[in-house]
């Protein structure tokens, strides 16, 4: 669980733990050739908005959610009339995993270790930030936030409670639609709408 690794005392604003984490070597993503990806949006926002980690775009440009993922969820947040710049977008793991094929850097799941390791991090914005409502977007964030593993169609579409008094709901991660066609998709994009609207009402 998140603090089992000794950390020092953890940074007490954003920019700090924003520059901590880009020397944070404790799991062996750290270690790759890669950039941290911190949090971005308002210090004070209500609405946190959680994903895995970085992917290759994220990494290169050095911001959460502007790959194709990114894209994806903007349009649905649109569609369900949240603002993201209103939102405080963050990552369970703040480094980008991969491994190297040729050119590509192919994308790889973190492991529950590596999550709850990183756990550290992500209670340091979510005790900076306050948010109302936590909104965990994949299996990967859900367990950053609950540090241990649910089952995304169990939970989604209901309120869990965290520690301090925030509101956690869990959907599917946007890149599990981009990887879906026809059918499937349609039938993904309408729960994850439906979960957005769920959140703004809360938010309301
Ligand atoms: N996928 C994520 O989980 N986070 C990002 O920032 C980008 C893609």
């Amino acid at each position: 669980a998140a603090g089992e690794l000794s950390f020092e005392e953890r940074p007490g604003s954003l920019e700090a733990i924003g520059e901590a984490i880009e020397q944070c070597r404790k799991c062996p993503i750290g270690c790759l050739d890669n950039r941290a990806v911190m949090g971005e949006g308002p210090g004070d926002a209500a609405l946190m908005i959680v994903g895995e980690q970085p992917g290759d775009q994220e990494d290169q440009e050095g911001r959460p959610f502007v790959g194709p993922a990114g894209q994806l969820l903007d349009v649905h947040l649109e569609r369900a009339g949240i603002d993201r710049s209103r939102a405080y977008v963050t990552n369970a793991v703040k480094h980008f995993k991969f491994v190297q094929r040729g050119k590509r850097r192919l994308h790889q799941s973190p492991t529950a270790k590596e999550i709850d390791t990183c756990r550290w991090w992500i209670e340091g914005e979510r005790e900076l930030v306050q948010p109302k409502l936590v909104l965990a977007m994949g299996a990967s964030a859900a367990r950053g936030m609950l540090g241990k593993t649910v089952s995304i169609s169990k939970v989604r579409g209901q309120a869990m409670s965290l520690e301090d008094g925030s509101e956690l709901w869990v959907t599917a991660h946007p890149s599990y639609l981009l990887r879906l066609d026809g059918d499937a998709r349609e039938k993904q994009a309408a729960l994850f709408d439906a979960d957005l609207a769920a959140v703004r009402e809360r938010l309301a």
